[in-house]
């Protein structure tokens, strides 16, 4: 074959950059928002939805970076005769489009669920076979949005499925971006950059610090070793997902809940909360709303972190910022407080330098130290602080 000259290779090249998603500019910081699944199931209506929405802004979390408002399954009951999804009139009355009208009245985007089989997990229709169709409705009703689920895919691939319906957002004209949601199966990771800006890593989030379900569902603490080796994948654009937040649902300790926003930042994770946003106690709320966690999370580097130092219960991980310096997490898996340390060599700074450090949960200063940093961290809890090397 002649080989393709420059230019040629060059115009080739850039019409490959100009038809991906990345040029798209989708989800460059890693999406934050509120999902209706975690908290309240196939329970959805209009009437919370908008008072999610309502919520989100009077809470101070909008003004803290929350911008999604995510409805997931069981807003559709089936189709007409044309094809078109028909949604389910007694709980969304107004319809979808006026609801995500109001959404976006408050400032905010407006997100939805479907799945790439012919079911959804809730036994709603999914997508299969509709994916042009459905993916012009979003665009029609102002959708920003799209989780995208496996259920009822037998005999289906992973990435057919997903780029087949990567391609009909595309086309719809509407941004919209794209919540691959295939529990890790297929390894998204290692494929879906350029499909979809976020892919589901693990199976379904419960709300327990450690426990695990036969049906795959895990805890807190089991996600957070299924993200160990993941970190090399996650860039702006393109995201790995431990799942929404359980912070708040009442399954965790105060210190669990902490440890479990502090982790999801540390791996550069979406922040969906999962919780009832109208009846979060003023403590949920200083968690969900920690500014320095999340600008940990939304760090403009978009590097995840991993873990540098591990003597069975406690253990160091690490995120490299933008400005140079760490964001660091002290972990403590035991059941009694116990002290940690981190070393300089192990966060990647010279050994025998000064830094200084700040406490991200205490919002404090904590001093300069030279070559390690420890402290006492409380039983399943961490300290979190950015580590910042001086010259
Ligand atoms: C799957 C997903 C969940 C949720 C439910 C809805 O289990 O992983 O996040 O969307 O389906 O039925």
């Amino acid at each position: 074959m002649r080989p393709l000259r420059t230019p040629a290779l060059l115009a080739a090249l850039l019409a490959a950059a100009a038809s991906s998603r990345a040029a798209d500019g989708l989800a460059l910081r890693p999406p934050m928002g509120w999902n209706s699944w975690n908290k309240f199931g196939c329970n959805v209506s209009e009437t919370l939805v908008r008072g999610a929405a309502d919520a989100l802004v009077a809470s101070g979390m909008k003004a803290a970076g929350y911008e999604y408002v995510v409805i997931d399954d069981c807003w559709q009951v089936g189709r007409a005769e044309d094809g078109a999804i028909v949604v389910d009139k007694e709980r969304f009355p107004s319809g979808i489009r006026a609801l995500a009208d109001y959404v976006h009245s408050k400032g905010l985007k407006f997100g939805l669920y479907s799945d790439a089989g012919t079911k959804t997990c809730a036994g709603r229709p999914g997508s299969k076979d509709h994916e042009a169709q459905d993916a012009r409705t979003y665009a029609a009703w102002g959708v920003d949005y799209l989780k995208y689920d496996w259920c009822s895919s037998e005999g289906q691939d992973q990435k057919d499925s997903y780029m087949k319906m990567s391609r009909a957002l595309r086309a719809s004209g509407h941004p919209i971006v794209f919540s691959l949601c295939e529990w890790g199966s297929s390894k998204p990771w290692t494929w879906a950059q350029g499909t979809g800006e976020l892919w589901r890593a693990t199976g379904d989030i419960v709300d327990c610090w450690d426990c695990s379900r036969s049906w795959g569902g895990m805890g807190v603490a089991h996600i957070i070793d299924q993200m160990q080796d993941l970190y090399p994948y996650a860039g702006p654009g393109h995201w790995n997902d431990p799942d929404m937040l359980e912070v708040g649902n009442g399954g965790l300790t105060p210190a669990e809940n902490r440890a479990h926003f502090s982790f999801w930042a540390l791996f550069a994770a979406p922040l969906m909360a999962g919780n009832d946003l109208e009846k979060m106690t003023p403590e949920v709320k200083a968690i969900l709303t920690n500014a320095e966690v999340i600008a940990v999370d939304q760090d403009p580097l978009g590097m995840a972190g991993r873990k540098v130092w591990d003597d069975g219960a406690r253990e160091v991980w690490m995120r490299p910022l933008a400005d140079g310096s760490r964001a660091v997490i002290l972990f403590n898996r035991g059941s009694e407080p116990a002290p940690v340390a981190a070393t300089w060599a192990d966060l990647g700074l010279f050994p025998g330098g000064k830094a200084a450090v700040r406490d991200l949960w205490h919002h404090a200063d904590v001093g300069v130290a030279s070559g390690r940093y420890e402290a006492k961290v409380e039983p399943h809890g961490v300290v979190m602080v950015k580590i910042e090397p001086q010259f």
